[in-house]
């Protein structure tokens, strides 16, 4: 179980002697800094983004697009100018594009590439080379690119882009808006109108933003359900000056927090909203969370507002599976927050968790028990027996599996726990909340 940690492995642990409480600004949102980035790189001039999230895995990005052409530079926290090359005029990487930790980078770049005439070879850390690429795999090749992947359609691989790409129409096999991007990036070069028909909708952050940035793209309702986007190729991106909000996904740590640790509340500033990612607050809710939204705003095209959150004596439920694609990357710290609920809360439909950064149904579940938490694991999810308010006995030291989420959702646990739950890497956390650490603290958690 250890052979996944770092080298410099450093372990956390946290503890609440009291309430949490205060205000936190959270970072921005790890899918549209992606995007931001790798757009901004493809319109032709200077386009600014300022509350850029700089986790590592945005700088695996902005490293891939420098690569390839573009000037990134980081004028200030958070505020980045980039001078892009314009779509169809990238450049050939000299050597291996290093991914890291990154599938969203991984996966959205070899779409980018496969619409052009470069070669290049993808790279990244054990996590990562463990990812199923064949969902990306198929359909490029299909646009005509040549892909040698590790065996698995895995990392490491060699993608050769084409210079003749041929517009496809792809119906999205699982409900991935990695996928779904990577395909409308390829898009951006390739002649006529390339289409992916989605069945079960997924964060629409490429969409809003290719738009933003002058794309011709266009989302129609699919009969029975989800859309159809169409791109037309051959574009000729603007530059924007744009502005990142805070990240649903990071702000779910802090939240679970303040519902799980007695008298705590917190407000949450900034945090994005987006009907397509917002699951994790409306299955709170149902489960008696005291979360309020307020000052809602629109900032950079997003639906944006603060979140007020207070302790809640928490419900379980049923889970309704049609929500994991709005929440997916939350269900690590939804298994913390039904940890402490009254009775039985089920989650299923979740076969995806087990494609990320790790594991995620077995790794939760294994680390719950660990700490005393009463779990089923379901091929596609978990049932958690909660714990009706009361601290979970904790007292063990828990594996990150070089997986962000894993690492802060037991670091929110360990605040209600009775003994300590000891995170064996913390290093994972700079992939998507470099201040994490220092944000709980602020919030008036320890550092065991
Ligand atoms: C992301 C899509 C999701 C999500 C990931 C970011 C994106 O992945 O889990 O953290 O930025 O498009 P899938 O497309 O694999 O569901």
């Amino acid at each position: 179980m250890r052979e996944t940690a770092h080298p410099t492995a450093t372990s956390l642990s946290l503890r609440a002697d009291g309430p949490l409480g205060g205000h936190v600004a959270i970072p921005g949102d790890k899918s549209i800094s992606h995007r931001a980035i790798m757009l901004s790189a493809l319109a032709v001039g200077t386009s600014e983004i300022r509350g850029l999230l700089e986790g590592e895995d945005v700088l695996a990005t902005a490293a891939a697009m420098r690569a390839m052409g573009a000037t990134v530079a980081r004028i200030g926290d958070g505020h980045w100018r980039v001078d892009g090359v314009g779509v169809g005029s990238l450049l050939q990487p000299a050597g291996a594009l290093e991914m890291g930790n990154s599938g969203t980078s991984t996966r959205l770049l070899m779409g980018l590439l496969a619409s052009h005439p470069l070669t290049a070879t993808f790279t990244g850390d054990a996590s990562l080379s463990r990812r199923p690429m064949g969902r990306v795999i198929e359909p490029l090749s299909r646009i005509g690119a040549d892909i040698q992947a590790s065996p698995g359609g895995r990392l490491p691989l060699m993608l050769r882009g084409t210079a003749q790409p041929l517009p496809i129409r792809y119906r999205l096999p699982v409900a991935s808006a990695q996928v779904k991007s990577a395909i409308l990036l390829a898009g951006l070069n390739i002649a006529g109108e390339t289409v992916v028909e989605e069945p079960v909708p997924t964060r629409d952050h490429s969409e809003r933003m290719l738009r933003g940035y002058g794309a011709d793209l266009s989302v129609e309702p699919m009969a029975g359900g989800g859309n159809v986007i169409s791109i037309r190729g051959w574009a000729d991106l603007k530059p924007q000056s744009i502005t990142v909000p805070g990240d649903p996904s990071s702000a779910a740590f802090p939240l679970v927090a303040a519902l799980i640790v007695p008298g705590s509340e917190v407000l949450i500033e900034s945090v994005g909203v987006n009907p397509t990612r917002d699951g994790i607050i409306r299955v709170l809710g149902m489960m008696g969370a005291d979360i309020t939204l307020l000052n809602p705003r629109d900032v950079g095209g997003e639906p944006v507002a603060d979140l007020r959150v207070r302790h809640s004596a928490l419900e379980g439920i049923e889970v309704p599976p049609d929500v994991a694609p709005s929440m997916i990357d939350e269900y690590p710290a939804l298994f913390v927050a039904a940890a402490f609920a009254k009775g039985r809360t089920v989650m299923r439909g979740l076969e995806e968790l087990r494609v990320k950064e790790s594991d995620r149904i077995a790794v939760m579940a294994e680390g719950l028990r660990a700490a005393g938490v009463r779990v089923e694991e379901l091929p596609d999810g978990l049932i958690v027996e909660g714990s009706d308010g009361d601290p979970v006995p904790g007292g063990v030291t828990v594996a990150a599996h070089l997986d962000h989420r894993i690492a802060m959702s037991f670091a929110i646990l360990s605040l209600a726990a009775r003994a300590p739950v000891t995170v064996d890497d913390r290093s994972p956390i700079a992939t998507s909340f470099p201040g994490f650490t220092a944000m709980m603290e602020g919030l008036g958690a320890r550092l065991g």
